[in-house]
Order: C-alpha cells, then sequence, then structure tokens
C-alpha cells in the first residue's frame, strides 16, 4: 500500500499526482526493491513531499517497509529528463564523494527513466539552514565552518563533467530577468533600481576574465549543507556545472543574508557567519576569488529579487524585492573597499563562541586538484 501523508507543504496530498499516478509509483518502489535483492511483492511505502515546483519537480521523502524493515530514501521527479544529474552524481561519488568520506554527497541510487523520477539517500543530519536560524552560536560558526571546508574540497577535487558555459550567456540571463522586473510594474523604484544593478554588473562583466574554472554545484547555500556525525553531505545535485568558483561563495552568502533577511531583524543579521565561511574559504583556497565577489553577489541579489518578484507566496515579497537590489548595488558600490579588506583580517567571533587555540588560520596558496586540467 503506498500512502501519502499530507504535511504544510502539501496540505491535501495532491502535488505528487500532478507528476505521476500512484501505482505506477507504487510498481516502480518494488521495481527498485527487487533490485536491491529486497523483495517480490509491493512494499508498504509512505510518502511526505517536502518541496515541489507546479509543472517542473518535487521531492519527498519515502519510507519503505519491508518485513519490518525501513528502508528511508528521498526520491525527485522531474517534468522532465534529467538523468544528468543521476549520472554526475554517480561520478561524485565513484571520485570521492561517497558515505566514507568527510565530504560527500547522498548516494544516487536508481534513476527510472519512465517515470523521471531519481532515488538517492536520505541523509539523516541538520541543515546548515537550520543551524544559522537556532541560536547556538557556537553550532553556527562551525556550522559556516564545516560549509566552507566542504566547498573548498570540492572546488579543489571535483570532477568537471561539463563544458564550461560561455560569460556572454551569464549577462543575457541577468538583462532577462530586469526586463521580467520591469514588465511587472512594480514601480518606479523598482524598475529603476533594477535598471541600475543591471547597468552595474554589465560595467563589471569584463574584470571576470581571468577567472579559473571548477566544478560547480551552483546552488551553494546553507539549505543544502547537511551536517552529519563525521560527515558533510551537499545535496540538490540539479544545477551542477562547470564555472568560476567565486560564484558558489556568492551564493551562499546572499543566501544567508536572505535567510537573515526573512527570519531574524535584518539582512546584516547573520553577516559575521557569512564572514566565517568565506575566511575559512580563503584560508584554505587562497584570496584570488575575492576581486570577482562582488560581481556574484550582486548578481545574485538580482536573481532573487526577481525570485521574490514572480513567487508572490514569498511571504513579505514586495520588502524583498527592493532589499535585494538595495544590497545588489550597495555591493557593487564598495567593491574595492569594504568588501575586499576584512577577509584578510581577524573575524571578531561573538564573546561566548572560543576561537581555536591556534588563532585564525593564514591563507595559503590554492592547491592544485588533480582533476583541475581534467576536461569534460
Ligand atoms: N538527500 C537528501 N537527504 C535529506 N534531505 C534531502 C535530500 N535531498 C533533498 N532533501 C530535502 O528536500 C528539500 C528539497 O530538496 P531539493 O533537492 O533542494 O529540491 P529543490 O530542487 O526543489 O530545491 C531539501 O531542502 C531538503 O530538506
Ligand atoms: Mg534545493
Amino acid at each position: 500500500m503506498l500512502e501519502i501523508i499530507p504535511n504544510t507543504v502539501d496540505p491535501d496530498g495532491s502535488a505528487l499526482l500532478a507528476f505521476l499516478d500512484k501505482e505506477e509509483l507504487a510498481r516502480h518502489l518494488n521495481l527498485f526493491l527487487s533490485d536491491q535483492g529486497r523483495r517480490a511483492s509491493l512494499p508498504d511505502a509512505r510518502i511526505r513531499v517536502l518541496r515541489w515546483h507546479k509543472k517542473n519537480r518535487c521531492t519527498m521523502e519515502i519510507t519503505l517497509e519491508t518485513y519490518g524493515i525501513f528502508h528511508e530514501l528521498i526520491g525527485k521527479i522531474y517534468a522532465v529528463e534529467r538523468s544528468d544529474t543521476y549520472r554526475m552524481m554517480k561520478t561524485m561519488w565513484r571520485e570521492g564523494f561517497d558515505q566514507s568520506a568527510k565530504y560527500s554527497i547522498p548516494q544516487p541510487l536508481m534513476y527510472m527513466y519512465s517515470l523521471r523520477l531519481l532515488l538517492q539517500e536520505n541523509i539523516a543530519g541538520a541543515s546548515v539552514r537550520e543551524i544559522f536560524l537556532g541560536s547556538d552560536r557556537r553550532k553556527q560558526f562551525e556550522a559556516a565552518e564545516r560549509s566552507a571546508h566542504w566547498l573548498a574540497y570540492f572546488h579543489n577535487l571535483a570532477p568537471r563533467l561539463t563544458q564550461v558555459s560561455p560569460a556572454e550567456n551569464q549577462l543575457a540571463k541577468m538583462k532577462r530577468w530586469t526586463r521580467r522586473l520591469a514588465e511587472l510594474e512594480l514601480g518606479d523604484p523598482v524598475t529603476e533600481k533594477s535598471r541600475q544593478l543591471f547597468e552595474k554588473l554589465q560595467a563589471e562583466h569584463s574584470q571576470l576574465r581571468d577567472a579559473e574554472f571548477t566544478a560547480g554545484h551552483n546552488s551553494y547555500s546553507p539549505a543544502h549543507v547537511l551536517l552529519a556525525d563525521g560527515r558533510t553531505a551537499v545535496i540538490d545535485w540539479d544545477g551542477y556545472d562547470v564555472g568560476d568558483p567565486a560564484r558558489d561563495l556568492a551564493m551562499f552568502v546572499v543566501a544567508t543574508q536572505r535567510l537573515a533577511l526573512g527570519h531574524l531583524s535584518s539582512i546584516r543579521a547573520l553577516d559575521w557567519l557569512a564572514d566565517a565561511f568565506l575566511q575559512t574559504y580563503v584560508a584554505e583556497r587562497g584570496a584570488e576569488v575575492l576581486p570577482r565577489l562582488p560581481f556574484y553577489k550582486a548578481a545574485m541579489c538580482l536573481k532573487l529579487a526577481k525570485y521574490c518578484a514572480f513567487n508572490r507566496q514569498v511571504p513579505q515579497w514586495e520588502k524583498k524585492v527592493v532589499a535585494m537590489l538595495d544590497e545588489g548595488v550597495r555591493v557593487l558600490g564598495e567593491k574595492n573597499t569594504k568588501t575586499l579588506l576584512p577577509l584578510a583580517q581577524v573575524i571578531v567571533l561573538p564573546k561566548d563562541c572560543n576561537q581555536s587555540k591556534r588563532g585564525p588560520k593564514r591563507p595559503r596558496a590554492p592547491r592544485k586538484s588533480r582533476f583541475f586540467n581534467r576536461t569534460a
């Protein structure tokens, strides 16, 4: 029997049914278990939708019971074919980002082509997002550090499995976001701020030319970093690509600011954690990435402003659109002064958060990875 458990994300239990037929899913889950050598007849399955995007994708927690044994999985179903995500995860897993590694990803278990369903390991651990929103400052600081270590390791060692996308594509996208924001007619201030931000981004774009290229998560945020005992695992691999590592750093920082904006007193409330994250990353991989950071932070602000404007269910979306545009303009304005300097200095931790006895690490030259020059 397959049971869909309604929750706040999916109150009437219907989200998943827009993507597939319940019976078909039950049959396929049975196929999965048979493939694992587990059983022959239909298992009991309980499904809880975790997140869904209309006509695009739906992520669910699946609990399968066979002979009193429970198997916890995550299933992600797509509206279009995405076996590339599964293949990429398989390669990462083989290359050492596996369950025994300190820095890892969820184990990819199966991709069912007929349903466009990706099954993967359910990581039992708290997300850095939850920890950042908590009140234990030591834990928050450690979570920021672990997120930075994971990312530095990934940028150093992860295989480069796609072509680098041309730099012009980035600007074309930003132009499209700006135009779409203007079309919404949210008032002159929004139109004017987004135009101003785009013009600044356009002016800065040529300075990105000498960037290094590494594997990129492309959606690196506190919600996607899960902390289990001895293991840091990063989820949501649909955006994987190859590009400037500054993008992942910028995304994490802006996602942290967005978290503060939505849940705490001000957009700046978690900046100390964003700084700890950057400081730790720079200590591992060097500071070369920093001059490109403001551009990608501002680009991320524009993207999030557009996201909030088009997703009116986002609480206080109007306030967030304006705040994100303001932050983007501010970040580019400070480019060569404030943003780049503090990272070379000691980060001031809250008083109740002990620093390591050895004090902050000094930046080191970046290490070359064994995959660094590998082509796709
Ligand atoms: N492998 C996993 N282990 C544990 N939780 C997961 C896993 N994958 C996804 N989740 C949970 O489901 C949520 C949505 O998954 P995600 O892949 O980020 O979907 P989306 O593409 O909609 O952002 C995550 O924020 C996380 O809470
Ligand atoms: Mg996600």
